[in-house]
């Protein structure tokens, strides 16, 4: 099942915590930002728990990279970008990361993420990160790269998807 996070529920922040600090070592949020994003989050739970979450969250100001693929809104281009996606080691290879995009690809379709941000969804991966093959098999297409974007060198790559065409 997928939901939203929500603040009232103890189990959600604590288990997004958990779940990020197994996988990103190296980059965590803090507890007030994961808090913060938790109305945009969600969640996939299986055997009664938390064993991966998505979290999105709507870009105002938007790099050059993704100019050719935005459009504006006063002066404003706007797009929704996946921020994190985790699932627990022992829960990986089995589709969740799949239908946890493909969730947040439907709400968009119906409108349904922030307001005048529905068209695109937009990420930026490692450039080393398997995590990018999944973002190939969803429908992601590369739009540009970062170089030097993290503390280690390494590059970023930034995709996009078009969520009316798919
Ligand atoms: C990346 C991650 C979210 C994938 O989750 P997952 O639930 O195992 O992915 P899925 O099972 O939904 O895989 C979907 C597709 O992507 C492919 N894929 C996923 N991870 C892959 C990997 N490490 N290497 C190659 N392909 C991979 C799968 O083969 C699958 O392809 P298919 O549809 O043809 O079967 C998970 O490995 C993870 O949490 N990694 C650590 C955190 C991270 O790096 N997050 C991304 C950066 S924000």
């Amino acid at each position: 099942m997928i939901r939203v996070a929500s603040d009232f529920n103890d189990m959600d922040l604590k288990s997004i915590l958990e779940i990020q600090s197994e996988c990103f070592a190296d980059s965590l949020q803090s507890e007030n930002v994961v808090r913060k994003l938790l109305s945009s989050t969600f969640v996939y739970i299986t055997d009664e728990k938390i064993v991966a979450y998505v979290q999105v969250a709507r870009s105002k100001n938007l790099s050059s990279l993704f100019e050719p693929y935005t459009y504006t809104v006063g002066s404003i281009s706007c797009i929704t970008l996946i921020t994190n996606i985790a699932v627990v080691s022992a829960y990986r290879n089995k589709g969740i990361a799949k239908k946890l995009i493909a969730h947040v690809l439907n709400l968009a379709k119906n409108k349904l993420l922030f307001e005048n941000a529905n068209n695109y969804l937009g990420l930026q991966v490692r450039e080393k990160n398997p995590a990018k093959y999944l973002y190939d098999k969803c429908g992601f297409k590369t739009i540009g790269v970062l170089s030097n974007y993290y503390k280690n060198g390494e590059n970023a790559i930034a995709q996009i998807i078009d969520v009316n065409q798919n």
